[in-house]
């Protein structure tokens, strides 16, 4: 089929390879030159595994092609996917839509023919209304259908999602439709992938339902961490006993230094401002939403006792900027904060990241960046695991000692082994696993 992808970002370029890659004929449409440049040139703007070898092949098997111009692209189409940013709009945390409506205006004065308007973006209930209305008002003879579709995809390994979903969430009630989402997404019903056909406002909602339950689920595990760390229990294991519950499922319950990325804190906020204006508030998800605003920061503090209560003066070093690992996305990534508050408190940061440090360059100040992890430590009174990258995973205990001003590691992904870390000689900080519970110590005065 001929598949219009609108928006050529983590979303729109990783559906639109893979979509080709089912033998489908692709045109990913972008308004950014420098995108279409890069992309023309067989380079990719995002770091995403595997996605360069994906879209080379296709490309060079012309089923995936870049362009600019959009009304061709929309005109020669059975399906017109829209996958433009819908980012939290400034100051008060509504879904920024208007890169989805200019796109409903723009694909309502090209469609020629029966087209299925497909939103792939993540976007508020009640989009998949306005856009059909939009496309109406421009072009009162269009023929088409207006289908919500939304990307469960994970930065890091959105290819496989892609093509090893969970499930695919179709939203229509048209039949016609119906048929030309079946045929798109034929190759992952040979592969037996659930496929729920429901109507467009519940599919909406589905996905910001998915990513605020992942997003809470993630933020239990993190107060539960701190609790351990009170109580002098451990979080891993508290996670793995609670995992081998069928009902509970032992992903997403890694303690870490809070959630970022460019999902979950705006789904989150974004369904918090539609349950608010629905009369029916998700309290759940406001808590969610503050307790994890908070952690950030208090990753900080915790990195500022670790080091005897100041970091006045101190270098600490930072190994991780991106949100998480396998991806160059800095949005949101706890490191901004973190960093922040450290510098507010006087410190003078060095940091290192795989991939994030482009990015991470143009949101942080006075931060030098290092080539390598033990660069970053050199001279540190203090290194932070902030980013869980493997490249971080087995670090010479020993060189780092050596090259530190004092063996301080705080570990907020705790990818190390305490005992390890501390029989290597350093005083080892990490999220859920300490001992310093207060129940210990009122055990210990009761003792005395
Ligand atoms: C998320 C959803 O997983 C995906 O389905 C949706 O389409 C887009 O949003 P993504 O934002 O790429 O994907 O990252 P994800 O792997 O979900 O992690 C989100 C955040 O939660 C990251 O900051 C990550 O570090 C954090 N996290 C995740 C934890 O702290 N602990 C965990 O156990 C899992």
């Amino acid at each position: 089929m001929k598949v219009t992808m609108i928006g050529a970002g983590y979303v729109g370029l990783v559906s639109g390879a893979c979509f080709a890659d089912f033998g489908h004929e692709v045109v990913c449409v972008d308004h950014d030159p420098a995108k279409l440049e890069a992309l023309n040139s067989g380079r990719i703007p995002i770091y995403e595994p595997g996605l360069d070898a994906l879209v080379a092949s296709n490309a060079k098997q012309g089923r995936l092609i870049f362009s600019g111009d959009l009304a061709s692209a929309v005109a020669s189409a059975d399906v017109v996917f829209i996958a433009v940013g819908t980012p939290s709009r400034r100051g008060d945390g509504y879904a920024d839509l208007s890169y989805v409506e200019q796109a409903a205006r723009e694909i309502a004065r090209s469609m020629d023919g029966f087209t299925v308007v497909v939103t792939k973006s993540t976007v508020p209930v009640g989009t998949g209304d306005e856009v059909e209305r939009i496309i109406q008002a421009e072009n009162p003879e269009a023929d088409f259908a207006v289908v919500s579709n939304p990307e469960f995809l994970r930065e890091g390994s959105a290819i496989d999602d892609f093509k090893r979903p969970d499930r695919i969430v179709i939203g229509t009630t048209d039949e016609r439709a119906r048929k030309v989402m079946q045929e798109i997404y034929r190759p992952l019903f040979l592969n037996a992938a659930p496929v729920l056909f429901t109507e467009r406002r519940t599919a909406e909602l589905t996905k910001y339902a998915g990513n605020a339950f992942l997003a809470m689920k993630v933020t239990f595990i993190n107060e539960i961490a701190d609790l351990c760390e009170r109580v002098g229990a451990n979080v891993q294991d508290v996670a793995r006993g609670i995992g081998m519950d069928g009902r509970i499922g032992p992903k997403f319950l890694h303690a870490g230094p809070g959630y970022g990325g460019s999902c979950f804190p705006k789904d989150t906020l974004a369904l918090v401002k539609t349950a608010q204006d629905a009369e029916s508030p998700v309290r759940l998800i406001e808590t969610t939403v503050a307790i994890n605003d908070q952690r950030k920061r208090a990753m900080a503090r915790k990195v500022v006792r670790a080091c005897g209560g100041s970091v006045r003066g101190k270098t600490i070093g930072v190994l991780g900027l991106t949100f998480k690992q396998n991806t160059d996305d800095m949005r949101e990534a706890p490191s901004l904060n973190i960093i922040q508050a450290l510098q507010d408190n006087g410190a003078t940061i060095q940091a290192y990241d795989p991939e994030g440090m482009d990015q991470a360059a143009q949101l942080l100040d006075n931060v030098a960046f290092c080539k390598t992890a033990y660069e970053t430590a050199k001279d540190a009174h203090a290194l932070v695991i902030v980013t869980e990258w493997d490249a971080f995973r087995s670090l010479d205990l020993e060189r780092l000692r050596e090259t530190m001003a004092s063996p301080i590691l705080v570990d907020l992904r705790n990818i190390y082994n305490p005992t390890q870390v501390e029989a290597a000689g350093f005083t080892y900080e990490s999220i859920g696993r300490g001992s310093n519970g207060w129940m210990i110590d009122a055990a210990s005065e009761a003792a005395e």
